[in-house]
């Protein structure tokens, strides 16, 4: 009943490999859903662009990369539909359309968009399409009709404002050719870096890669931050705000043995060393599968790039759609 299925849209930008954060905070969702879902995963090469676009080569370098974690995890191209977001200049279109219905200040006001605003220290040099790019997003998000959206917890302003779009839309022109959306957060809501940052970025160099290989996790485990206070093995630790504990929140499958851990860290008598091995063990028989199918699918760039083009010719049909019935509402509809 592949028609009463119903549509779910994501998506990354294609500005490095994917890492730990993205893996528990939306591909494991993605993996869960494909079955049951009309998968659309888009590539986000035209959004990476944004704040990249003085780095084309980084954008380029970053599809196939991309796009080769989402097959190394088991997002299967059969149940998936995998898109290069600059090929389909539909999009674009619907952007300059719903451009229309979005106000600076409500822009300004996305706090995602503010927060990435001061990060990067644009100032008063804001480049006007990263302001925007919400308003792009909502075309990504309604040009698939996408029912459910799985997002790591920073996107939630992103589809409040698109639904503020579709609902605003669809009263001015007396349609419903738009749909509302739903969003998909993660039970864990984000992964901190390695440093004990809230977040991974590659910036930062506190990332794990879901493409490291057993040494790199292992160096990069051996060197996590725990709780400064905790110097001893005898001293009582805490377990909050102390990444260790939220990776093995995360990954490991034992987490009555992850109860005890925490208590037996608490009470002091646990070492950091122990509980970081216990973590890097999980970690590489995780990962370290992922990372050999990995190698197994570079070793067809081609294959993948052309699987990347026939879901991209398909979700463009989609989005066309879309945008006929778009711009019939608004009257543009000439011959
Ligand atoms: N903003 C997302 C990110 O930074 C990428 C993205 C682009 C996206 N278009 C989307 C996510 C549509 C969900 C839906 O990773």
């Amino acid at each position: 009943m592949e028609q009463s299925k119903k549509v779910i849209l994501t998506g990354d930008r294609p500005t490095g490999k994917l890492h730990l954060g993205h893996y528990v905070g939306s591909l494991q969702n993605r993996i869960k859903l494909q079955e049951e879902y009309k998968q659309f995963i888009l590539i986000a090469d035209v959004q990476a662009l944004t704040d990249n676009f003085e780095n084309p080569e980084k954008v380029r370098n970053n599809v196939i990369e991309v796009a080769l974690d989402y097959l190394a995890v088991g997002l299967k191209p059969d149940l998936n539909t995998f898109i290069i977001q600059s090929m389909v200049p539909e999009l674009s279109e619907l952007t300059i359309y719903y451009l229309n219905l979005v106000t600076l200040a409500r822009l300004q006001r996305n706090p995602t968009v503010k927060d990435e605003m001061q990060q990067k220290g644009f100032g008063t040099n804001l480049p006007a399409g990263f302001l925007i790019y919400p308003v792009s997003q909502a075309a990504d998000i309604t040009a698939f009709k996408a029912d459910l959206v799985p997002v790591g917890g920073d996107q939630l302003p992103m589809i409040e404002q698109t639904n503020e779009i579709v609902r605003r839309f669809n009263y001015i022109y007396k349609t419903n050719a738009l749909i509302e959306c739903e969003a998909l957060v993660s039970d864990i809501e984000r992964l901190p870096g390695t440093d004990g940052q809230a977040k991974m970025s590659k910036s930062l160099d506190n990332s794990i890669y879901i493409s490291d290989t057993a040494d790199e996790i292992a160096r990069k485990v051996k060197g996590m931050y725990t709780d400064p206070s905790h110097i001893r093995v005898e001293d009582p630790g805490k377990v909050e705000g102390n990444p260790v504990f939220t990776y093995l929140d995360a990954f490991d499958d034992d987490q009555e043995k992850v109860k005890e851990l925490k208590e037996h860290y608490q009470r002091g008598g646990l070492g950091d060393v122990a509980v970081k091995q216990r973590l890097t063990d999980i970690l590489v028989s995780t990962f370290e599968p992922v990372r050999q199918k990995r190698v197994e699918f570079e070793q067809d760039k081609d294959a993948v790039m052309k699987m990347l083009f026939d879901g991209t010719k398909k979700a463009r049909e989609v989005a066309a759609k879309t945008l006929a019935d778009v711009k019939k509402a608004m009257l543009l509809e000439y011959a």
